[in-house]
């Protein structure tokens, strides 16, 4: 399973699938489908307060047995102030500090871009000070910012954010080519979520026709198809799935490499039949 760790700017690193918590709802069923990923091999967990199953995440990664091997990103969402909120997130966790921490959106980055961040370079740099306490992130970041709002933090940051994570799939690249180009030359690495959007969106559009296209001359599923392209970007793929099967297959389209042509084929799909961002 060839999807490996992407070096980050602060000297961690990301490995470059993780499974998403997200509509994966509460209690032993949500437990259930998590463990069940980290026992296909995942080694990322995506969680966000706002996905309030961050207890259910810790749970299954404590009875996986592999607690610290497994890098978590949670996301800050929650209406509650953020030093209060990392401290919630590891409590329904169950760990004393997480891998990575986010601010969720825009509408999160209250009362403005350089105070909130200002706020997240605390979180990370108390898990810097030598007797660490306080619960904290190895690593921050942002989520659905666009090359404006990143420019706007940029402009005061102290610490650079290591991640943005946003939608990335063939029909919102006329939105998100530029966002990837300046964070690629910022030198931050983005999370790609939503892979399978034109499967489940557009499943009759060319975007899907193409994937099936490549899908079948190698022998694979057409998710697989798009997730080797996303990985063809350099983004950290960020999925999710109620089945072993699918769970399998998304981890070994790390080892489908796509031609030139084939990832050209499927821009082009994109480009052809674009969507807005929700
Ligand atoms: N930062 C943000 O604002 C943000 C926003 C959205 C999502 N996220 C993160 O990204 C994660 C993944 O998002 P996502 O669930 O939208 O990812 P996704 O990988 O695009 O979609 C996963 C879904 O696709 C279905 N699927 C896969 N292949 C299929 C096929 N061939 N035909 C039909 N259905 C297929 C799976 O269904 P089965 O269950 O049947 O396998 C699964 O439910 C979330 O859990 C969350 O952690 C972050």
């Amino acid at each position: 399973m060839m999807w490996g760790k992407i070096a980050l700017n602060d000297g961690n690193s990301i490995p470059s699938i993780a499974f998403g918590t997200w509509r994966r709802g509460n209690g032993e069923k949500a437990v259930e489908i998590i463990k069940n990923a980290l026992s296909a091999g995942f080694t990322h967990i995506d969680t966000a307060q706002a996905y309030k199953n961050e207890t259910e995440a810790g749970e299954a990664i404590r009875s996986s047995g592999l607690k610290r091997e497994v890098f978590i990103t949670t996301k800050f969402s929650s209406g509650v102030d953020i030093e209060t909120s990392i401290k919630n997130s590891c409590e329904f966790l169950g760990v004393d500090f997480v891998d990575l921490y986010l601010i969720h959106g825009l509408k999160h980055a209250k009362p403005d871009i350089p105070t909130i961040w200002k706020k997240m370079e605390a979180i990370k740099e108390s898990g810097l000070a030598k007797y660490a306490l306080s619960s904290h992130s190895r690593s921050i970041g942002v989520s659905n910012f666009a090359v404006e709002h990143l420019k706007t933090l940029l402009e005061t940051a102290k610490i650079r954010p290591a991640v943005n994570q946003i939608m990335v799939h063939p029909q919102v690249m006329h939105i998100q080519a530029p966002v990837i180009e300046f964070c690629q030359q910022e030198g931050i690495v983005v999370a790609g979520y939503c892979p399978c959007f034109p499967l489940l969106d557009n499943p009759d559009g060319v975007v899907v026709t193409t994937a099936q296209q490549i899908a079948q001359r190698l022998g694979v599923k057409p998710e697989q198809v798009l997730f080797a392209w996303s990985k063809s970007k350099g983004v950290v793929v960020v999925t999710s799935s109620t089945k072993r099967e699918r769970m399998e297959g998304y981890l070994s389209a790390g080892d489908i490499e796509l031609s030139p042509e084939d990832i050209r084929a499927i821009d082009a799909a994109g480009l052809a039949d674009p969507t807005e961002l929700p």
